[in-house]
């Protein structure tokens, strides 16, 4: 998504060979018009596909989460981190690893909220180690339900997450996918057409 890409380019600080801050429009501040764009790209990405509900993990997610479910008007869940949870029978539960952070999180998604015949589409931010990424999906499994795709802002094609959850047989959509992070400059992967 070339206005995605330009956007990156022009406010993206690179912090290290790993790591690209985003902060002026999705981490921190956000930009809601650019939000809305990367929305309407996802459902244009997934069309026919009857998606019936979008999943995202707070925080950075809910924003292009909540554009796309608009666009496709369905539910937006946002599945919660806590750091350590009471037995409980209404809630499904996953535990995700953060190399980045290096801790790990139960990640909650209420029983209510999703069921067997849902059709999901997977929204994050960043797809990094794809960890996030996969444990959303055995949320999603774990009730019998259906992952349609994931939808991604920014993947870092040089990190694991892509090729991981394209074995495992998952349709990855990434706007932006970032090749290298190399000496403070972004190069991005060249792609056929956008
Ligand atoms: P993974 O899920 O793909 O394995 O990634 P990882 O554990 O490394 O990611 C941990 C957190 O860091 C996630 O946010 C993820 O979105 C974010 N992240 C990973 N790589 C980058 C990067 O290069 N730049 C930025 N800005 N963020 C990155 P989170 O902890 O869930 O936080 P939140 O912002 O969603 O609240
Ligand atoms: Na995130
Ligand atoms: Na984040």
């Amino acid at each position: 998504m070339k206005q995605l890409q330009d956007k990156v380019m022009q406010e993206g600080l690179v912090l290290s060979n790993q790591v690209l801050k985003v902060d002026s429009f999705l981490n921190h501040q956000m930009d809601p018009v650019l939000m809305y764009e990367v929305g309407k790209e996802f459902v244009r990405r997934y069309a026919g596909e009857k998606i019936t509900k979008v999943l995202t993990i707070e925080s950075s997610g809910i924003a292009p989460g909540v554009m796309a479910a608009l666009e496709l008007n369905v539910p937006l869940i946002f599945a919660r981190k806590q750091k350590s949870l009471t037995l409980r029978d209404d809630i499904i539960v996953e535990k995700i690893y953060s190399f980045t952070k290096q801790e790990s999180n139960e990640v909650t998604v209420s029983k209510k909220y999703l069921s067997a015949d849902d059709r999901v589409l997977i929204i994050d931010d960043f797809l990094a180690n794809g960890e996030a990424a996969s444990g959303l999906a055995r949320i999603v499994e774990q009730v019998g339900a259906t992952v349609v795709g994931f939808g991604i802002v920014i993947e870092k094609s040089f990190q694991p997450g892509r090729s991981m959850l394209l074995d495992a047989g998952y349709r990855v959509e990434s706007l932006v996918r970032v090749a290298s992070l190399q000496d403070g400059k972004v190069s991005f992967v060249e792609e056929e057409q956008e």
